[in-house]
This record gives structure tokens, C-alpha cells and sequence, in this order.
């Protein structure tokens, strides 16, 4: 049975940091779709600042008709009823609504129950686990998708792993990347709701491990030599500064999505590694300083609350309240700002053979692959590309992307 539901799409959360950009991205293209215009609205727990984003990407935009166009609905985490009658009302609730370790569950459960697919931005692995487990077969069961990570983290690491898997000549048996962060002309800062989402995540280390018992999985095949895992702090010489690892949810996700393509799809898993670049030698004293700091501190309520209160103090700028400028976030190539993920694929098998013929090195056998990335604002891109075009979107057997296309195909975009 069809339920006609008056939205494609409710940005939930559109009045933070992150849900304004998005709002402006929707706002911006939602008319560009082959089948007309994209039906949406936005949501949050306070009408003013809603009202006050859409007149904002109205004005970013000159389109002062989106302020009589576009409904506002206010729903609250903490308010069960106000989330059903949202959810009731969409096809795809896309929530920016974060730390999801407090305010997400409600969300998906009441997506869950109400049949609404859920896409959603976090980077917080025990989050995104723990939806799986809770959710997984009720959700499978009713034909929804809960996509979780569709964000910087963790698409440019799932898509790069499978891109450069492509993109190989032999075969991957496993891969490293390697994040660097350009700070550009007119600097650059992250918002403090991902800081947030830090502190709580890294607080709350051990329940992960305990909650991955739980899935009861097996370990996935090792394919090739197994990958070398390097040190917390290194010299690296693809970036030729010092790394660290990425202590982001890409690790996890990329793992998911090598399950799923070893489990259902009997594909050859590809072992991962991810690190992040953090400059030179005097940038080194900052991060030691300021991680032991963070480590200490993020284990006592009291210590949660410093970093909370001073994220730009404790992180060294890199983290701030205000988080980045607009203009830092929507014109990043003017002033040189940027990210960058470089993936690094080896083939054991081939340096195994090489190394027997001749002492090759193991970096003649391994390619490079570069994907940029642009901006930190992901959401929508991803939720748009999947929802306007099959031929937009590169790598149809990765889950996050199945999911989506079966979101348009429930809109009747396919
Ligand atoms: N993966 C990625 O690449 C990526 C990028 C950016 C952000 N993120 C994640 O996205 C999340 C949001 O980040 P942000 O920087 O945008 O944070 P933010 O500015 O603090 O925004 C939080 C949003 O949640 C809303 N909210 C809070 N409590 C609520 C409740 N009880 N009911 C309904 N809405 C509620 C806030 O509403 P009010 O405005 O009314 O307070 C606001 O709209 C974080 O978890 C962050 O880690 C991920």
C-alpha cells in the first residue's frame, strides 16, 4: 500500500551549524531534478531560529519566495510524538541532529516505526554500531534504510576504498589513507558540535568493544600478507609530514562495508588502515600537549566540561564555537582551503612475486589515488546525487549507496 507523505525530504536539525548549510544546498538544487521539484521541509525544536534559516539561505540564494515555500515543522528529540508526526510526513528524514550518542536514537526508532528512511551525518562509530544492532531487523523487516555517516565521515573513505580498488591493477589486498587538512589563506576551524562529538566518543571507548562482541561476528578473511598497523605517532613518507591515526568512524565503516561485500556478495575483503597528517615537528609538541591533555581529561565529568567550555583553547584553534566562516565553508578552492585523502593500495601478492625476482621496493607495486575533498559539508550532495541520478552515483554496490537508491525508487525519481 502506497502512504502518500507530503515530503521527499525534512532536514531535522536545520537550524545548526551544519543543518544551515545543508538547508542552502537543498534550498539551491532542489529544482534541478528530472522529475521536478523536490518536495522538503525543514525541522528542528525552535520555530524562530528555523524561520531564521530559511530566510538566510533565502537571501544567500535571492529566492525570497522559499520564506511562503518552505514549511517548518517542530519536532524534539525528547518529545516521542512530535518525532512520529515528522517522520509520518517523509519519505527521508535527514538529520543533522548531533552528538548522535544522545539525540540520534530517537530519531531512528521513530523513522523505524513510522517508515521513514533515515540518513544522518554522524562520525561516532558507537552510534552507528549500536543502530545496526538495535535496528537492523525491525527495520529490514519494514523496508527502511537507516543510513548512518553520510557525511565527511565516512563517505570519501568508503567510495575511495572502493574506487581505488577499481582502479587497480592487481589485486587490493589492502590499503592505507591518509588525511591532510589545508588550512588556507583565510585559516579554517571545525565547529564544536564534531569537538562534542569527539569528547563523548572517545569517553565512552570501551562500551565499543563490548558492543562489537555483541554483533558475534566473524573475523573477516584475511586476504594477502596481513596489513601493518602503524604507530600512534609516525613519520610518514607519502605525506611527508608526521600522521597519526584517524580516530574518525571511517575505520569502522569501511570495515562494514567489506563485510557486507565479503558476506552477501563473496568479494575479496580489503584490509584498511586510516591516518591523519599532522604537519611538522612543531606541530608535534601542540598535539602531544594537547592529546595528553584531551586523554586526561575526557575521562572525568569535570574534564568533559573544560574541553566543552574551551574548545579553542584545548584543540589549539582547531575547534571553535563559531566553527568555520561561510565563507570558508561554501568557497574553500578561493582561498586554498581544503582537504585532501590520499589512498595508498598494496598488492601482497604481487610484492610477494617481486620480492622473490628482484629487491623491488613495495611502493613500485602500490598506486595511488587521490580524491579530493572539497568541503566538510557532505550531507546533502550525497542524498541529492543519489536521489536525482543513477548515473551520478559510481559505486552502486556499496550499502550506504543501495540504500539510497532504493530511497529514490520509493520516491518514484527511478
Ligand atoms: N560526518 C560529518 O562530516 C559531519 C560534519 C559536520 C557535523 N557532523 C555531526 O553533525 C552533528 C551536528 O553538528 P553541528 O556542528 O551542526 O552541531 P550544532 O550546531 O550544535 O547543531 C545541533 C542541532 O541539533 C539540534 N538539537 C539539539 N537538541 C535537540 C533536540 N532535543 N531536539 C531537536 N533538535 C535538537 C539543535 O537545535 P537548536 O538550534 O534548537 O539548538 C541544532 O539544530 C554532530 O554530531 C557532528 O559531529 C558530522
Amino acid at each position: 500500500m502506497h502512504i502518500y507523505r507530503p515530503y521527499h525530504i525534512i532536514i531535522f536539525g536545520a537550524s545548526g551549524f551544519t543543518g544551515q548549510f545543508v538547508v542552502e544546498e537543498v534550498a539551491r538544487t532542489a529544482s534541478e531534478g528530472p522529475k521536478g521539484n523536490l518536495k522538503w521541509a525543514v525541522a528542528g525544536r525552535n520555530r524562530t531560529k528555523l524561520e531564521k534559516v530559511v530566510e538566510q539561505a533565502a537571501g544567500a540564494l535571492s529566492k525570497p519566495e522559499l520564506k511562503s515555500e518552505v514549511d517548518i515543522l517542530v519536532a524534539d528529540v525528547s518529545d516521542p510524538d512530535s518525532l512520529a508526526v515528522m517522520c509520518k510526513q517523509a519519505v527521508i528524514v535527514l538529520s543533522c541532529v548531533g552528538p548522535y550518542r544522545f539525540f540520534g536514537e530517537p530519531v531512528v526508532k521513530s523513522c523505524v516505526e513510522n517508515g521513514t528512511h533515515c540518513i544522518d551525518i554522524s562520525g561516532e562509530p558507537q552510534f552507528l554500531e549500536r543502530m545496526q544492532l538495535n535496528y537492523h531487523d525491525q527495520a529490514a523487516e519494514k523496508g527502511v534504510y537507516i543510513v548512518g555517516s553520510c557525511g565527511f565521515d565516512s563517505i570519501p573513505a568508503d567510495m575511495g576504498v572502493i574506487y581505488t580498488r577499481d582502479q587497480f591493477k592487481g589485486t587490493l589486498t589492502s590499503i592505507e589513507s591518509f588525511l591532510t587538512a589545508s588550512a588556507g589563506t583565510e585559516g579554517g576551524c571545525i565547529h564544536d558540535g564534531t569537538w562534542q562529538s569527539a569528547i563523548y566518543g572517545l569517553a565512552d571507548g570501551n562500551k565499543l568493544r563490548s558492543l562489537r562482541k555483541k554483533f558475534g561476528h566473524k573475523p573477516l578473511p584475511v586476504v594477502g600478507a596481513k596489513i601493518k598497523r602503524r604507530g600512534t605517532l609516525f613519520y610518514s613518507n607519502e605525506l611527508q609530514q608526521y600522521a597519526i591515526p584517524f580516530m574518525g568512524s571511517d575505520p569502522s565503516v569501511v570495515k562494514r562495508t567489506q563485510r557486507f561485500l565479503n558476506e552477501e556478495l563473496t568479494e575479496s575483503p580489503v584490509q584498511y588502515g586510516a591516518y591523519v597528517g599532522v604537519g611538522g615537528i612543531s606541530n608535534i609538541f601542540k598535539l602531544v600537549f594537547a592529546g595528553l591533555m584531551f586523554f586526561f581529561l575526557v575521562k572525568f565529568s569535570f574534564g568533559r566540561n573544560l574541553l566543552i567550555k574551551f574548545p579553542e583553547f584545548f584543540s589549539f584553534g582547531f575547534f571553535s564555537k563559531e566553527g568555520p566562516t561561510r565563507k570558508q565553508v561554501l568557497y574553500p578552492h578561493y582561498h586554498h582551503l581544503g582537504y585532501q585523502l590520499y589512498f595508498l593500495g598494496s598488492d601482497s601478492f604481487k610484492c610477494d612475486i617481486c620480492r622473490w625476482r628482484a629487491p623491488l621496493s613495495v611502493s613500485s607495486f602500490m598506486e595511488r589515488v587521490t580524491l579530493k575533498v572539497q568541503t566538510p559539508v557532505r550531507a546533502n550532495p550525497t542524498a541529492r546525487s543519489a536521489l536525482w541520478s543513477k548515473d551520478q552515483v559510481p559505486y552502486s554496490n556499496l550499502p550506504h549507496i543501495v540504500v539510497l537508491f532504493h530511497c529514490m525508487v520509493r520516491l518514484g525519481l527511478l
